[in-house]
Formats: structure tokens, C-alpha cells, sequence
């Protein structure tokens, strides 16, 4: 079924501009670029969600990186991780000895994180590190902490700047609230 509607009908709340995620990004970027000078990490970011969050912090990032991916799913068009992850692709790059810096869209339960960062570690990498655009320290059930967050949010189901409800929304240029209305009773 093709949906057609209104996305900012939709939204609640604006929670994060265009403005002020561009402003963070670049003094994240910056930090990090200077934390790993004289490195060339592994910029890996985990799909789908990370690609506008991706795109705009690796070019806020001025020192050397290699670029790479990976696809794990753990929502099946709710709102509520399933706890199940699907990998669906590994990433390119070998990181035995190299430093990793992991960049997801929201750190909620850290599940999907610590699943990685443990995969990872298996590879005996040199370090491995963890940014996010978003924390949501209220999701928590993993004992996960970022090194890198952008923003903190509050325990809501939150869309834009990558994040979706049933693949919708991603497009979205700012971070908001979805109004419960469009997944209750779905
Ligand atoms: P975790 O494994 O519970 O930490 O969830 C991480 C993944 O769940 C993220 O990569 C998102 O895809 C998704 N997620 C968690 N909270 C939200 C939200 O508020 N909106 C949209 N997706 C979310
Ligand atoms: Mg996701």
C-alpha cells in the first residue's frame, strides 16, 4: 500500500532544528578530530537510520577516515525494539589493529550496540568507540555508554534526521516526536 500524508502533521514537537543539529555536529566533529589526530579511524555506521547523521558528521570530521557499514535491524515497523537482530551486511574493512569509531542514530536499550561492539572486539581491534546523534539514557537495559552524543532526548518515539517509523520519515531535516495517533492501534 502506498501511504500518502502530511509529514509534519505528524509531528508533536520539533525536539532538535536543522540549526542546532548542524551546530552540534560541528563541534562533535571537531572534538573528535581532535581526539584522533595523527589517526585514521574506521568511521562505521550502522544502516539505515545514520545516513543524514553520517553524511554530516564525516564532513565535519577533518582528519583522514575510511568509510564503512553495516546493516543490522532490530524493529519490524513498531516502535518497540524487537530484541531480535537481523545482520543483514557485515562491514568491507578488516579492524584488527585499527581504531573504530562506531556512528548510530540513537543509543536506546543498547542492544544493537553492544551486539556490535562485542562482534568487534572479537577482531581485536586497536580501539573501539561509539557516537551518536541521539541518546535516550531512559531505553537503557545494556550496561553501554557513548563516547561521543550529540543530543539527549527523552523516553519518546522520536523521527527525522534518519530515524523512522516504518521507513517513513527519515527525510525529515530536524529531529521531533511522533504523535502516538499514527502507531497506536497499528
Ligand atoms: P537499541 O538497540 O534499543 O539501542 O535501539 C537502537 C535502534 O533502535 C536505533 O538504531 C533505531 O533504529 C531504533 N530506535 C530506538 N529508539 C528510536 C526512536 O525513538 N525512534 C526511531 N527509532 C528508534
Ligand atoms: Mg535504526
Amino acid at each position: 500500500m502506498i501511504n500518502k500524508f502530511d509529514m509534519m502533521e505528524d509531528i508533536e514537537q520539533v525536539l532538535v532544528s536543522e540549526e542546532a543539529l548542524q551546530a552540534r555536529i560541528k563541534e562533535v566533529g571537531a572534538q573528535i578530530s581532535e581526539d584522533y589526530r595523527g589517526k585514521c579511524p574506521i568511521l562505521v555506521g550502522v544502516l539505515k537510520g545514520v545516513v543524514p547523521f553520517y553524511a554530516a558528521m564525516a564532513q565535519a570530521i577533518t582528519i583522514p577516515v575510511q568509510e564503512d557499514f553495516m546493516c543490522v535491524t532490530s524493529f519490524e515497523g513498531g516502535t518497540q525494539s524487537t530484541g531480535k537482530l537481523t545482520f543483514r551486511k557485515d562491514i568491507d574493512h578488516d579492524i584488527e589493529g585499527r581504531d573504530v569509531l562506531i556512528l548510530e542514530d540513537i543509543l536506546d536499550s543498547g542492544r544493537t550496540l553492544k551486539l556490535i561492539v562485542d562482534l568487534f572486539q572479537a577482531r581485536r581491534p586497536k580501539s573501539v568507540k561509539i557516537c551518536t546523534m541521539l541518546d535516550k539514557p531512559t531505553g537503557r537495559t545494556e550496561d553501554l555508554k557513548a563516547d561521543y552524543v550529540c543530543f539527549t532526548v527523552p523516553d519518546a518515539f522520536v523521527v527525522g534526521y534518519g530515524l523512522d517509523y516504518d521507513d517513513y520519515y527519515r527525510n525529515l531535516p530536524f529531529v521531533g516526536v511522533l504523535k502516538a495517533s499514527v502507531y497506536q492501534d497499528k
